[in-house]
């Protein structure tokens, strides 16, 4: 009871620090054109949630054989969706476009990094190009249910290379292409994968990466991988084994132009993708052909409100879930145009990004809030150098939103303009479940808002109650959706174990994530579970003291973990990135103690703040808040295969000694 008290007061007193009193509306001329103007559209998701579904996937997508039934939910939570139905992902990217008038639109919008290195292709030359690459892997023995591993840079054949694999019914499992040949390895054997497709290398930030020498010394342990087929990016001299590799020109060479697309079933496998999870060894999180076109597919039309003229462009790497649901799969299946992107962010200029907006004319953005801090920190002028005003929609993923980088993005990038959308989802979710709706929802600058219609996400207590408002807790999805996972290939136990077993008796799908709901409705996530502090019986969102933090006038990136403490239990400590034009001393230390303390109060005072010039990050950009508490501990770090930048941790140990 005494606990009880204690978090609701400490609920209250952050409540009260993060509630932040504008309230955006969407804008009138937005609405007018979205297509989903009306709020109406939850109530009657609500009213009947399978109609819902059906109702969409009869109409929004194409199928070769209706299904019989909408869920089979007889082997939960092995849950199936679109019982008997037949399709092909591809045919609805494809296909059905080619036979309209987009048959000559664009498809995709390429930007080498290399500013003249720039290539449109058209839904038809998409088309063409699948087909006729889908009838090599045919030739090299690939069929249906073969796993193919996807090891490329950001280039259109590797868009090529994922719907020739889904249009023969291969299986294909993209590995980003920052990730090392040993994470390369393990993926490859843990699929057992029968060919990897890749390339000589590619740019990165002016250098070149060696991505082909990367897959030899994978291969040197991969038994099941019979060939490699290399794209020729640069023109590279590489190690070609005989009669096992093939250039990506050779290999088609004299193909047909034709292949009809593999009738699938509506659950039969799509796509492996290897995510990291609470212990070393990658889960293969397992999505299928129907339920995942249709989720993809109206969660982006309605979340980014697509239409043909506008230009799309969403920043993440095609190695993961963000680029395969909403850089491929998603934007396709609409007839979108994409815009793609090869290299860095800030590359040569920090106004890369920018001046490729303004140069194409981009009008939906989607990045992840980290780009945003970082572009923060380097200042508005770069921006301010070029004329944003195509922009109409902004997006973000990937990780609470500071309110602080939220309102920068909407003033500086939007031209306070244009609605965010702040959307929460998961590599196992395959769509995004919890965002706005931009023509209808208010936005709460750091909130994600409400759960997509259809969707039913609640926040639970440790016994599987329902949390009042504003209390933290667990985030779950109480119902099942189309685009959901339906394994971890190869583990189906550990499927049952890390996703539907957080409550005794009650099957549910937990996230992982903690999360509050206001008394809007409104969805608060805290991050991680593993991210959530108890100090003293309260507990506190690491990404709450970040936030603070990060509002302070000296501070561009902030990561708070809990160090454990005797009487405590545990105590937070921040480690603090400034900005440019501020240096580390003993004032600002106390200064900033002083001010966490002010904004939320005596038990978020951070024990320590250490200063560094950068975080420890995932190549996908999570702060790796487990390394900063391994570090503390003086613990072993454990598995760090997805670290961007390892000369990061060694500055935290070293920074951290001087300390003691
Ligand atoms: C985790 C999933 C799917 C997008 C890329 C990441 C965090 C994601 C948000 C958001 C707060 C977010 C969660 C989630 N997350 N989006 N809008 N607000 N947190 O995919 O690698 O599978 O990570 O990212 O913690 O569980 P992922």
């Amino acid at each position: 009871m005494i606990k009880r008290r204690g978090l609701m007061k400490k609920d209250k007193s952050i409540e009260s620090l993060l509630k932040v009193e504008e309230v955006y509306e969407p804008p009138k001329e937005f609405r007018e054109k979205a297509w989903v103007k009306d709020e109406s559209i939850y109530e009657k998701a609500e009213k009947d949630w399978i109609a819902f579904w059906d109702e969409i996937a009869r109409t929004e997508v194409e199928w070769f054989e209706p299904y019989k039934k909408v869920l089979d939910d007889s082997n939960a939570p092995f849950y199936k969706w679109f019982i008997g139905g037949k399709i092909n992902i591809t045919h609805n990217c494809l296909d059905r476009h080619v036979k309209t008038w987009r048959k000559n639109k664009a498809a995709i919008i390429w930007q080498g990094e290399p500013e003249n290195d720039k290539r449109v292709i058209t839904y038809y030359e998409l088309y063409r190009r699948v087909c006729r690459f889908a009838n090599a892997l045919k030739n090299l023995g690939v069929r249906k249910g073969d796993r193919v591993t996807i090891y490329m840079g950001m280039v259109p054949e590797l868009v090529v290379a994922m719907l020739a694999c889904a249009r023969i019914g291969a299986i294909h499992s993209v590995v980003f292409g920052g990730f090392s040949s040993m994470a390369l390895r393990d993926r490859i054997n843990d699929a057992k994968a029968k060919v990897v497709i890749t390339m000589d290398g590619f740019y990165r930030r002016g250098k070149i990466v060696e991505t082909k020498k990367i897959v030899d010394e994978a291969l040197e342990d991969a038994p099941s991988v019979e060939h490699v087929i290399v794209y020729d990016r640069l023109g590279l001299d590489v190690n070609m084994v005989e009669d096992r590799d093939f250039w990506w020109d050779d290999v088609q060479y004299g193909s047909s132009w034709k292949c009809e697309p593999e009738v699938m079933d509506s659950e039969d496998p799509l796509f492996i993708l290897y995510t990291s999870g609470t212990t070393g060894k990658p889960k293969g999180v397992l999505h299928v052909h129907g339920g995942y076109n249709v989720g993809t597919h109206i969660t982006t039309k309605w979340i980014f409100d697509i239409k043909d003229d506008d230009i799309y462009w969403c920043t993440a790497d095609i190695g993961w879930i963000t680029g395969h649901s909403y850089v491929v799969y998603g934007p396709l299946s609409n007839g979108a145009t994409v815009l793609m992107y090869e290299g860095a962010p800030d590359y040569p200029k920090p106004d890369r990004w920018w001046s490729i907006i303004e140069y194409y004319g981009v009008t939906v953005f989607y990045t992840a809030p980290t780009a945003i801090r970082y572009f923060m920190r380097l200042g508005e002028e770069w921006p301010k150098k070029h004329d944003l005003s195509s922009l109409r929609l902004l997006g973000t993923v990937g990780e609470p939103i500071n309110p602080e980088a939220w309102k920068w993005y909407y003033r500086v990038i939007g031209g306070e303009r244009c609605p965010i959308v702040d959307t929460w989802w998961q590599t196992e979710t395959g769509m995004i479940m919890i965002t706005p709706l931009p023509g209808v929802t208010k936005l709460k600058p750091g909130s994600a808002t409400k759960p997509f219609p259809g969707i039913k996400a609640e926040v639970w207590d440790d016994e599987g109650n329902p949390c009042p408002p504003n209390v933290g807790g667990k985030l779950v999805i109480t119902r099942p959706w189309p685009s959901m996972l339906r394994t971890l290939w190869g583990d189906p136990d550990r499927y049952i174990k890390t996703y539907w077993s957080a409550f005794e008796g009650k099957l549910v799908y937990f996230t992982g994530d903690g999360a509050k709901i206001d008394e809007d409705g409104y969805f608060w996530i805290m991050g991680r579970i593993d991210d959530v502090l108890n100090v003293s019986g309260h507990r506190l969102g690491t990404m709450e003291l970040e936030s603070v933090l990060v509002a302070h006038k000296a501070v561009s990136e902030a990561a708070v973990i809990g160090k454990p403490h005797d009487i405590k239990g545990e105590v937070p400590v921040a480690f603090v990135v400034l900005k440019d034009g501020y240096e580390p001393s003993v004032e600002l230390k106390r200064e900033l103690r002083e001010w966490v303390r002010k904004k939320i109060g005596p038990i978020a005072t951070p024990e320590e703040i250490i200063f560094v010039t950068k975080l420890p990050k995932t190549r996908s950009g999570k702060i790796m808040r487990r390394l900063l508490r391994a570090v503390l501990a003086g613990q072993p770090l454990g598995d760090v295969t997805t670290l961007e930048d390892e000369k990061a941790l060694e500055e935290i140990k070293k920074s951290y000694e001087e300390l003691k």
